[in-house]
């Protein structure tokens, strides 16, 4: 199946990564919010991605041009009715994603694939939203994403054997590499990730190391593009705080549990880079750890 039209719901970091890297595999994509602003935004975002792209010479001008071409960004949830598949990435709250899936059930009669890019609630639950459990499957992403290779095609308890190799496909689609997954918290890499991440914030919470030295260790000494804590800060604190707990909640294993740390700094808004304060301080750019 070669995908020529596709929507994607939610326009921030992760849907607008989503909506370009379709975009530069061919497909036709539309964004959707309903309000202007955070569209806007995204596409603001989407801009200075390309651009980036063709400074690095990773895109020509004509292609970026084609691709710009290629995406739409609209408040009305009418303009979505032509995709073939839809791939949904607003905030991880299941009272927002379960309307908006019952409402794309409706709005979307011919879409071959219902994904969500979630990281922490079940597909069987964002199926139970909709009329077509079959199509729903999870398509999840990793940033930033128009660089990131990875894509987690989870398969939920009713999910079809067509709509999985149609996930897939699509992955490939759109020069990403999809890996499959069960249907449980944490998937194949957050299970694996998170862990990891909580050790560094408790490491730096109990005061054994600054956290430059934990970021420098991991950067120096195994060869991450990113330390523990400036990674959790791109990722988001509140994104790893929710996904903690759900794995928490998951399995009651305590290396999963968000350190009484995460969850003052989310409380009081420090949700790393998007916020201007996590493990360090954001200014215009991203604070750099010296190496
Ligand atoms: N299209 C295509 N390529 C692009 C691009 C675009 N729009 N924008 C940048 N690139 C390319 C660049 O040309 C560059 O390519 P080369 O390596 O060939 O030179 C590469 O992407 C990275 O370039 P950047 O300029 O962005 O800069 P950087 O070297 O500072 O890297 C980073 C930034 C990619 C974020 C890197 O620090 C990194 O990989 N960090 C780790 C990110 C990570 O682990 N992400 C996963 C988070 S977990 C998650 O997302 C899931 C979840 O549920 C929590």
């Amino acid at each position: 199946m070669q995908v020529g039209s596709a929507a994607v719901v939610g326009a921030g970091f992760m849907g607008s990564g989503i909506a370009e890297s379709a975009a530069r595999a061919g497909c036709r994509v539309v964004v959707h919010e309903p309000e202007r602003p955070p569209l806007e935004r995204s596409r603001d975002k989407v801009h200075r991605s390309v651009e980036k792209a063709v400074k690095a010479g990773k895109l020509d001008d004509g292609a970026a041009g084609e691709l710009l071409g290629r995406l739409s960004w609209s408040t009305d949830l009418d303009e979505l009715s032509g995709a073939e598949v839809v791939m949904e990435a607003v905030i991880e709250d299941p009272k927002v994603k379960g309307k908006l899936f019952q409402r794309l059930d409706r709005a979307l009669p011919d879409a071959r694939i219902l994904a969500t890019n979630t990281s922490s609630i079940p597909i069987a639950e964002v199926a139970s939203w909709t009329a077509r459990r079959d199509r729903v499957v999870g398509l999840h992403f990793f940033s930033p994403v128009p660089v990131m290779k990875l894509v987690e095609v989870v398969r939920g308890i009713d999910t079809s054997d067509d709509v999985l190799r149609e996930a897939e496909a699509f992955a490939h689609q759109i020069g990403k590499q999809p890996i499959r997954t069960k249907d449980r918290s944490g998937f194949i890499v957050n299970m694996l990730l998170v862990p990891y991440l909580m050790s560094g914030i408790r490491m730096y919470e109990d005061g054994f190391a600054s956290r430059e030295d934990i970021d420098k260790g991991m950067k120096l000494g195994c060869g991450h593009p990113m330390g523990p804590l400036e990674l959790a800060d791109f990722i988001g604190l509140d994104v790893m705080y929710a996904i903690g707990q759900s794995l928490y909640e998951e399995f009651k294993r305590p290396d999963f549990a968000p350190p009484p740390l995460l969850k003052r700094m989310v409380v009081s808004g420090h949700f790393g880079r998007k916020s201007g304060r996590g493990f360090y301080e954001y200014e215009t750019a991203p604070a750099k750890v010296a190496a």
